[in-house]
């Protein structure tokens, strides 16, 4: 029963809200359904490498891609599965390997999807046979690693961020020159690389209209403030993706997301070897979705220092339907890189613990903050180049909250509670002012707890 939410939602007409506070574009959650009309044939179809095609919003892409008719190849090392084992943490769902969900993919949907494991930071020479071979239309680079407090653990995992990130992109950009593939790259940043509240203002799309000392007027990328080294490293891509589109003509688009929320896609409902992965410890868990299941565990909210952070935020099903627009509106040969913020809306990250808790009625708990940021800024930011290309997005919702929980609900003896609070400090300071915290203290509520403990 639990999967038929996504499809008994109602048949809302796409609309806009316009905000005073922002002009993030809102609208009611939209059906999946009406998207289905879209569907590929013929010349709209692309073959598409999905870079990092195993990871939370790489596998849900790809069958989005593959599931709209178009040709997909994932490739990934399985870092994120390594990780795991490292940090003695596992997806609170059940992932199934490569091969399992490739099968269970074409058995469910008749489509073939390629599987490679491939490093794309490692394995250079293999990346420019594969590009050559498939001679792809478009390249998703989802491969990187993505959580900020893993980047800021130690000096090894900031050296093995930005090794692995920026080594990896500066890589894509070479094997796209050298394979002689006019490939149209198409790049995840993040909202991290324009600083939370720095501009004064909007943040426009990438770029900003500045006046130059003597007077003269100019439009440059907006300027880079990084928040974490994880951070630092999509805004030294955003110079690499400049640099080789001014230098070797290079079809590139930078997508500034969000932070992602939710788990299922009409697409990973199909089957339960199709399921997402779901990062709920204090590395990896991204802020809503730590909520979410904190909630439905009955484990107080996680809030750090005062709840004030103002964050964009975007379902992962609209992830999957950015990645179909940037590739269906790739930029001209010559023309400067496209910039999108991939966002559905803005909140503090206090207001969605409410909502959490008035859902759930668990409590928040205001932890010391082990994150080097202001305590409270605001975040006005563009969405419209997205909303102008038919994005509808998906914005915070009871009824998908409900969807999460059910999730948690099914796979909570999976949950390891130790896990759950902040496991990364951004420096000395932070890491004394969080000494307090004992990872052991965190309870799960119900019956599942003991076996939760051992999982
Ligand atoms: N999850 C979010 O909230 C969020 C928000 C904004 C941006 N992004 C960006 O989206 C992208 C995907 O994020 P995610 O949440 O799916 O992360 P993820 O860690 O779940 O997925 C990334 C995938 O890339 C793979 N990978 C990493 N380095 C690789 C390499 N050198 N070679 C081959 N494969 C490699 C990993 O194994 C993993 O499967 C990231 O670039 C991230 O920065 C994510
Ligand atoms: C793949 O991922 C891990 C990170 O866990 C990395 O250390 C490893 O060297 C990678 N590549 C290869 C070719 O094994």
């Amino acid at each position: 029963m639990k999967f038929y939410l996504f499809l008994t939602l109602p048949l809302t007409a796409a609309f806009t809200v316009p905000t005073t506070k922002s002009v993030v574009h809102t609208s009611k959650p939209s059906t999946f359904a009406l998207h289905a009309e879209s569907a590929v044939n013929g010349a709209d179809k692309k073959k598409v490498i999905v870079l990092g095609g195993d990871g939370f919003c790489g596998w849900p892409t790809s069958l989005y891609l593959s599931d709209q008719g178009h040709d997909v190849v994932i490739v990934d090392n399985l870092s994120r599965r390594n990780i795991d084992t490292e940090l003695g943490c596992d997806s609170l769902t059940p992932i199934q390997s490569p091969d399992v969900r490739v099968q269970a993919w074409k058995e469910v949907s008749g489509k073939e999807m390629k599987f490679v494991n491939l490093d794309v930071y490692k394995e250079y020479d293999l990346l420019v046979q594969l590009i050559k071979d498939e001679q792809p239309d478009s390249i998703v680079h989802f491969a990187e690693q993505r959580a900020a407090p893993y980047s800021m653990k130690t000096s090894k995992t900031k050296r093995y961020t930005v090794d692995n990130n920026v080594g990896g992109s500066n890589n894509l950009c070479c094997a796209v020159i050298d394979s002689e593939v006019d490939a149209h790259i198409v790049h995840l940043g993040t909202m991290g690389v324009y600083g939370y509240g720095t501009s004064g203002g909007e943040i426009p799309e990438g770029y900003i209209d500045v006046i130059l000392p003597g007077g003269r007027e100019s439009n440059i990328l907006h300027p880079a403030y990084p928040g974490s080294v994880y951070h630092a490293t999509k805004c030294l891509d955003a110079l690499l993706w400049q640099f080789y589109q001014k230098n070797d003509n290079l079809r590139i688009t930078d997508l500034h997301q969000g932070i992602v929320w939710g788990t299922n896609t009409p697409q990973t409902i199909k089957d339960e070897r199709l399921i997402n992965r779901f990062d709920y410890d204090g590395d990896y868990g991204t802020v809503l979705n730590r909520f979410l299941m904190q909630g439905a565990m009955g484990v107080p909210l996680t809030v750090y220092g005062t709840g004030g952070q103002t964050r964009a935020f975007i379902h992962i099903t609209d992830t999957a339907r950015c990645i179909e627009i940037a590739i269906n509106n790739p930029p001209k040969a010559g023309e400067r890189v496209e910039i999108f913020n991939q966002v559905a809306e803005t909140r503090r990250v206090r207001d969605v613990a409410k909502l959490v808790a008035d859902q759930t009625g668990v409590e928040m708990n205001l932890l010391p903050n082990p994150r080097q940021e202001a305590a409270e800024n605001e975040l006005d930011v563009s969405n419209r180049k997205f909303c102008s290309l038919g994005l509808d997005p998906i914005t915070l919702d009871e009824a998908l909250f409900n969807e999460v929980t059910e999730v948690v609900q099914k796979y909570k003896h999976r949950c390891d509670p130790t896990k759950i609070l902040p496991a990364s400090f951004w420096n000395k300071k932070r890491a004394e002012e969080c000494a307090s915290l004992d990872p052991n203290s965190v309870k799960i509520n119900g019956a599942a707890s003991k076996e939760a403990v051992k999982a």
